[in-house]
This record gives C-alpha cells, structure tokens and sequence, in this order.
C-alpha cells in the first residue's frame, strides 16, 4: 500500500522531510503523519515499551473499539509483537508448565501451534472440523467428543485455538458457532486464543467476521480472549515486516504479570512494524488527499482475493475426484483429493503419505506448489492438499488450467 510505504519511508528516514521534491509529491497528509509519528515516538532506532510503544497501542485499542462497538479497550492489555506468531508464542509460554497441560487446537490447523505445543513439551488435543454440505462445519458436539477423550486420559486442556477465517480450510464460523465456543469454554473453564489475523479476508458477501471479544462482551461472559491480529494478511500483507499483536480480554492478573515478564525478556518487537501496525488502523480518512489511491488500492487488493477464491473454488470442483468446500475467508482451499488404491500403494512403496505423493507429483510435472493435507492434519483415510489464492488474477487461470491436466493424468496413471 502507497500510503503504508511512503509514511514509513519518511518515518525511517526523517531527513526526507526537508526534501523539496518530497513535499511536492508525497500527498500532504502522509507528510502530515510521518510528522506526528515522529514527535510522538521520536525515531525507530530505539527500543520501545517491552509491549510496544504506547502511541501504537492505543491506535490499536481505539481500532479495536470501533471495530467492535462495544466495551472499551485498554492499551495495557495489548502487546505488540514481531508477527503474530511472537504473540501465540508468548500466550502458550504464560499458559503451558508441564507435559500434562494441553491446549485444544482446529484440525485441519496452521502447523505453528502443534509445532509450539511440541517445542514446549505440551500436548495438543486435536477437535476435527467435519466437510459438509459444500462447507468446513463445527459445532459444539464435535468440541465435546475431543475433551472429553482428552479428560479420559486425565488431560485437562486450558485454553483452545480458535482460527478465524480459517488457515489451511477457508471457513468462517457464524455468529452462532462462535456463542457455542463460548458457551463451551465457560464449561470447561478455557481460555481463547482468538487467532484473526485473516479478519479482513472475507470473501463471502452474505457473512460477516465477528471477533470473540464482541461476541464473550455481548454475551457478558468472563472467557479469557487474546485476539491476535497481524500486519501479514488482510490487504497490508507485509508479512516481512513482522507485525503482530494481541489484545487480552478478562485474563487473571497474574497470567498477564507473567505475559509483561515474558515480553520484557525480549526487550521489544521491531520498531518499524510497530509504526506499520499504527498505520493499518489508522487508515486515510475519506476526503483526506492520499484516500482514494489508498482506497483504490485496497479495493484492487480485496476484490482480486475475492474474484480468485471464486475461481479456485469453481476450478477445483470441475476437476474429477477433487470435491473443494466454499472458501468463505482467509487465502486457502483445503480440497479433498480422491486418490486411488493404485497411488496409495505407490506412496507407500516411496515411504510417503499418498497426499505428498499428489502434491510431489504436482510440483514435478507443473511447477505448481500445493501443500499436502497431512501437513496440517486430517481425518485418517481421507487425502487433501491446500491451494492458495494468492497467484496474479493473469496467472490463475493459466495455471489453474496446467493444474487440471495434471490432475487427469495423475488419476488416469494411478487408476
Ligand atoms: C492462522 C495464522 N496465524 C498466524 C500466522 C502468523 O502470521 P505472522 O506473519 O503475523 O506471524 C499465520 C501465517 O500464515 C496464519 O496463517
């Protein structure tokens, strides 16, 4: 985004704010910012808060109140951290002492958190979501079964991740699936990890993102949330500056002691994305004179996402022995690819799941990069991969094309 850019620009390097050919060409509202940035920080090329710097918090809490019209914010509760990551990384240090303690996690689930849970000598207890009706569905039964299998072995989970808009699967919970999370965790006594760094990824025109901390403050509910949210995704997608933070509802004071120590060890999360995450809240306001390429700019953005979740969707669907769900958010499908007992007995030979043998094949003969299901998890017999929309639109048609007739072949060699 120009506007993202060029602030930071000048943020990063003051002195182009006496440049004559900058103040002619940068709009004037940018400059506007980059200096109030500047007085209220000073520079980025010292360490800030160990949560992060105050200004940025507070962008956020405010970004955050109007975002979900209810409650206020408090910028103590939020913690700036180097990606998103930084801050589930930091939530599951608070929460996790021993082997015992577990933590519920989505199945299929973006690989970080089994991937934590093992380098923090926890155990995770897996809660599968069920393919249905051209839908990723959920509901508080399947929730039920995994604790109570997970209590029948004497493992009481803590807290559980919630991933929404969904990483590797595309869904987007309901207003009401998400009233029976909550309902769920006051329970069993767990706390939320709320992980919507895809909140603005929603592609579906009749759904809408709701964020736990709306739905546990309408449904005055006393759940702990930590609502992550992240500079990667969205429209901003930089990733590579790694901004992230998480905001922290109703948790005990004494776990959020042990999170400000967790975060001091640190010193402090990269500066430039602190100033980056002030800017994606704090957005051009519309009559201002950088607004309309901003607007423009994120309307490209979004409306390409969309327009490729579509044709991911249809493409995969017309391809035999492939059955893809709606892609209702994020930037994944999560298709289930039907693969014969010929190429099961193929990847077995090669010591390989049957769907790294799909996806290896895939790269092989095309060039193109899937994932494979059982990356992520998936329920035992059945074989996926995950699919981005993140490809140029150009790019995505050709490709989708390439992609269909390696899918045929693959079927007919292995039939
Ligand atoms: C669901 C989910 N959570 C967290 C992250 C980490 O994002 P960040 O770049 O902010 O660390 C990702 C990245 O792909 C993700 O998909």
């Amino acid at each position: 985004l120009s506007y993202l850019r060029q602030t930071l620009s000048l943020v990063t390097n003051p002195t182009l704010l006496s440049n004559d050919e900058i103040a002619r060409t940068f709009p004037t509202d940018i400059l506007e910012q980059a200096k109030f940035i500047l007085h209220k920080i000073k520079g980025v090329g010292a360490y800030t808060d160990s949560q992060g710097s105050a200004f940025s918090r507070q962008s956020i809490a405010k970004f955050i109140e109007r975002r979900d019209k209810i409650g206020q914010v408090d910028f103590k509760n939020v913690f700036l951290s180097n990606g998103a990551s930084g801050s589930i990384s930091m939530v599951l240090d608070a929460l996790l002492f021993s082997e015992k303690d577990t933590v519920m996690i989505p199945i299929p689930q973006y690989p970080l958190y089994s991937a934590l849970l093992t380098l923090k000598g926890a155990t995770a207890v897996g809660y599968f979501f069920e393919s249905k009706d051209d839908r990723w569905h959920l509901d508080s039964q399947i929730l039920e079964t995994a604790i109570l299998d997970s209590l029948k072995v004497g493992k009481k989970p803590k807290a559980i991740v919630v991933i929404n808009p969904g990483n590797p699967i595309g869904q987007l919970l309901s207003y009401e699936q998400m009233v029976d999370i909550v309902h769920f965790c006051e329970k069993y006594g767990l706390a939320i990890l709320a992980d919507e760094v895809y909140q603005e990824n929603v592609y579906d025109p009749a759904s809408e993102f709701h964020s736990f901390r709306k739905v546990v403050l309408q449904l005055q509910s006393s759940v702990p949330v930590a609502s992550l949210n992240s500079l990667s995704k969205g429209f901003v997608g930089e990733c590579g500056l790694r901004g992230g933070y998480a905001e922290f509802l109703n948790w005990d004071p004494e776990v959020m002691t042990v999170i400000n120590k967790l975060a001091s060890i640190f010193l402090c999360s990269n500066t430039v994305a602190q100033v980056a995450l002030h800017l994606m809240v704090s957005p051009p306001l519309p009559g201002s004179p950088s607004f309309q390429l901003y607007d423009s700019e994120k309307q490209q953005i979004l409306g390409a996402l969309s327009r490729k979740a579509k044709l991911l969707y249809l493409s995969l669907n017309k391809m035999s022995n492939i059955q893809c769900n709606r892609i209702e958010g994020a930037m994944y499908a999560f298709p289930e690819v039907f693969l014969s007992p010929s190429a099961c007995q193929a990847a077995s030979a090669l010591g390989i799941p049957p769907d790294q043998l799909y996806c290896l094949e895939a790269l092989e003969r095309t060039g193109i990069v899937l994932v494979p299901g059982s990356g992520f998890g998936q329920k035992a017999g059945t074989h996926h991969f995950r699919i981005t929309n993140l490809l140029s639109e150009e790019a995505m048609q050709e490709v989708m094309g390439e992609f269909a007739g390696f899918n045929e072949e693959f079927h007919n060699r292995y039939s």
